[in-house]
């Protein structure tokens, strides 16, 4: 049965290695197995952690050509801006009236920022933005919302929220469900931690053929030079072998096989040549597509548009059951 997803990012940078595998690639399998896909450019959380927004924009138009390069398709898949459709303020402000500050302190990306933060210094707009997340996912009638482990606690916050706001003014939501990728998430080249921007760990989907050979050649070893994938012994060399497993379809067997006796150069080389030749299609649709600003300008007007309209119709509901949409002011006669 076609389901509503929703899901997306914080236009923070360029998408990397992670992403395509944790997240990218399960949303193109969703979309193309006919569910009606709703992809957020959440603006808004950049604010979180950082008030200087400059690139804001730009990474927008970057997490864009990520997307449609990777195979979002706007024809079947809604990618829209957060700051764009004003229900999700709206319905923001409702539901933070719902959330006990006790309970958004519970939130674990909430806790962590309060104990990171000087006292007294954490905005009420990181205390509040897991609500403001829940208002994402409620206003689109959202059935699947596929996220990583750490986005898990944001789910639950928007269950709570459903399940208050029906309690409080009659049956209105439905409940989502999060849907974790079966991929693991990828570690990062130097084998310590999850791949990621800020850590400067990572193989975005953006870089050139250049940039892909030096960081893998540079990437973390374990000590030894056996080709052989133990997590618990070899926990750098068996997070290269699982990128080599899934950039080039080997069974992680045959590729011990074929580097028994050859140390890490080699294998290094040849393990950059494969994520260049998957990265090759993607980053040439990206390359291509980067040269049409109109159409991408084009591809995010319509794409929040038509979520200006989903939430729309959610909303008038919303309103209904809160006794807010006075007729009386907005309809003559009736
Ligand atoms: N917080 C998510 C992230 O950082 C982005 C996001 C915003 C999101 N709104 C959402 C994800 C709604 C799923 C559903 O990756």
């Amino acid at each position: 049965m076609k389901k509503r997803i929703l899901t997306g990012d914080r236009p923070t940078g360029p998408l990397h290695l992670g992403h395509l595998v944790g997240s990218l690639q399960n949303r193109v399998t969703l979309q193309n197995e006919g569910n009606d896909v709703f992809v957020i450019i959440s603006d808004f959380q950049v604010l979180t952690d950082r008030l200087d927004t400059k690139e804001v924009e730009r990474n927008t138009f970057e997490l864009l050509l990520d997307y449609l390069a990777c195979g979002i398709n706007p024809d079947k898949s809604t990618i829209f801006v957060q700051s764009r459709v004003p229900a999700l303020a709206e319905l923001f402000v409702y539901l933070s009236m719902l959330v006990s500050v006790s309970r958004a302190q519970t939130n674990p990306t909430v806790k962590e920022e309060t104990k990171a933060t000087a006292k007294g210094k954490m905005s009420l707009g990181m205390l509040g933005f897991p609500v403001s997340q829940a208002a994402d996912i409620l206003a689109f009638d959202t059935d699947v919302v596929p996220v990583g482990e750490d986005q898990l606690p944001h789910v639950e916050q928007a269950r709570d929220a459903a399940r208050t706001f029906n309690h409080v003014f009659g049956p209105t939501f439905k409940e989502p469900k999060a849907l974790l990728s079966k991929m693991p998430r990828l570690m990062g080249l130097d084998a310590k931690q999850k791949m990621s921007k800020s850590r400067g760990n990572a193989i975005f989907l953006s870089d050139t053929k250049e940039e892909v050979l030096k960081k893998v050649k540079s990437a973390t070893t374990d000590s030894g030079k056996d080709i052989v994938f133990d997590p618990e012994k070899k926990p750098a060399v068996s997070n290269l072998l699982q990128m080599y497993h899934l950039f080039s379809g080997k069974e992680i067997k045959a590729i011990e096989k074929m580097y028994e006796g050859k140390g890490y150069a080699p294998f290094k080389l040849d393990l950059a040549e494969v994520i260049n030749a998957f990265l090759d299609p993607i980053r040439q649709t990206r390359a291509e597509l980067a040269k049409d600003k109109t159409y991408l300008s084009l591809v995010l007007r319509e794409g929040t548009v038509r979520a200006q309209e989903a939430s729309e119709t959610v909303m008038q509901k919303v309103r209904k059951h809160m006794h807010y949409d006075y007729p009386s002011i907005f309809h003559h006669g009736g």
